[in-house]
């Protein structure tokens, strides 16, 4: 079974391409390379002994699309490319909508057209909002986004909807994620932010390596057990199986469902940089900062849909977390010269 991978050098994308191809499919990438590097593939080959067909090209592009789909027959689509930074998302949000909604839009004109029916959509926990209860199953309200991210994330999974309500040949798997982290275990493949990173893993191991002079801890007055931001973090391996997963169920089944992908617990950001101090040995410099605008207080998954639709859940430790992205920030991570 041929499998095209939008976004497919990119953290997700690249760990989803490597569990894919153990599995026994076939994967095809087609990526632009905005935030990631063609090096990728080859790094995927060294893990995995094949190296994936890469097509540089935007997926917003349908004549490159189709040329694409008349090389390669593609028999489902994982879609992970588009802009995921949610501070970029308030400053440029039409360059947000633009890119997130036309990529996704190309694609499912391009499948029609070629008769591709099966399309699993990297979605975000971020469709939620600010949740007022935890743990969030996929029942809680979704809609009520902090940010243009997380609408465009919530615009294409309502595209979706209505493109399998009229497509009764249609499968689709909404796969909302919570906080992915870590890197895979051989330490060539991870998280590569451009410039600055963002988000929590990142700018603990860039501190750790000195990169950062500190880690900024964004609020510690939250109504958090001890004031800091609490998250389900998961690893980006156990999240890439989670789409394995997700590729089998769509295989069998047809509509549209969402799905969490998340391990169901929260850990808050003192708790993260105190197991990641505990399993390296490395000391990470930080300083208390004013609570970050847009972020919540807690967010978690319930995870038992998950289990009981995917027949999935979550393996890796906060500790493996800690040690695979650390092992990756050393190996190949920003800063080094791999
Ligand atoms: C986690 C916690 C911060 C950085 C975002 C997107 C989500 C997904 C994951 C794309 C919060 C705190 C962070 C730092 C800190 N992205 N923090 N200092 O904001 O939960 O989710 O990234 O798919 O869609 O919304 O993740 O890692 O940025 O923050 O204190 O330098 O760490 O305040 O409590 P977030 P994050």
């Amino acid at each position: 079974m041929s499998v095209l991978l939008t976004g497919g050098t990119g953290f997700v994308g690249s760990h989803t391409a490597v569990e894919l191809i153990n599995a026994g499919y076939d994967v095809v990438i087609a990526d632009n390379l905005s935030n990631s590097s063609a090096d990728v593939v080859d790094r995927i080959g060294r893990i995995t002994g094949v190296v994936p067909p890469l097509y540089v090209i935007d997926v917003a592009d349908k004549t490159a699309l189709n040329k694409l789909f008349d090389e390669r027959s593609i028999d489902a689509v994982i879609h992970f490319a588009g802009y995921k930074a949610v501070g970029e998302s308030v400053a440029r949000p039409l360059m947000y909508y633009r890119n997130n909604l036309d990529t996704a839009l190309s694609l499912l004109e391009t499948m029609e057209e070629h008769g591709t029916r099966i399309f699993v959509f990297s979605s975000s926990a971020t469709v939620y909002g600010d949740p007022e209860t935890v743990p969030i199953d996929e029942s809680s309200p979704a809609g009520s986004c902090s940010n243009p991210y997380g609408r465009t994330k919530y615009f294409v999974e309502k595209i979706l909807s209505d493109a399998a309500a009229a497509d009764p040949d249609l499968s689709v798997v909404l796969l909302r994620y919570f906080n992915p982290i870590g890197a895979h275990e051989s330490g060539l493949i991870g998280e590569l932010p451009s410039g600055i990173p963002n988000n929590l893993m990142a700018c603990i191991t860039q501190a750790a390596a000195g990169i950062l002079e500190q880690l900024s801890i964004y609020g510690a007055d939250y109504p958090t057990p001890d004031g800091t931001g609490v998250r389900d973090y998961i690893h980006v391996s156990d999240l890439a199986a989670g789409h394995v997963a997700a590729l089998r169920y769509a295989q069998d089944h047809k509509g549209c469902e969402a799905v969490n992908l998340g391990a169901g617990r929260g850990f808050s950001v003192l708790e993260v940089v105190r197991a990641f101090e505990e399993t390296t040995g490395v000391h990470v410099p930080r300083r208390f900062a004013p609570r970050r605008a847009g972020d919540i207080a807690m967010c978690y998954a319930g995870t038992e849909k998950a289990l009981k639709v995917l027949g999935w859940r979550a393996e890796k430790s906060l500790e493996d977390m800690c040690r695979d992205a650390w092992r990756w920030q050393r190996n190949c991570g920003p800063g080094t010269d791999p």
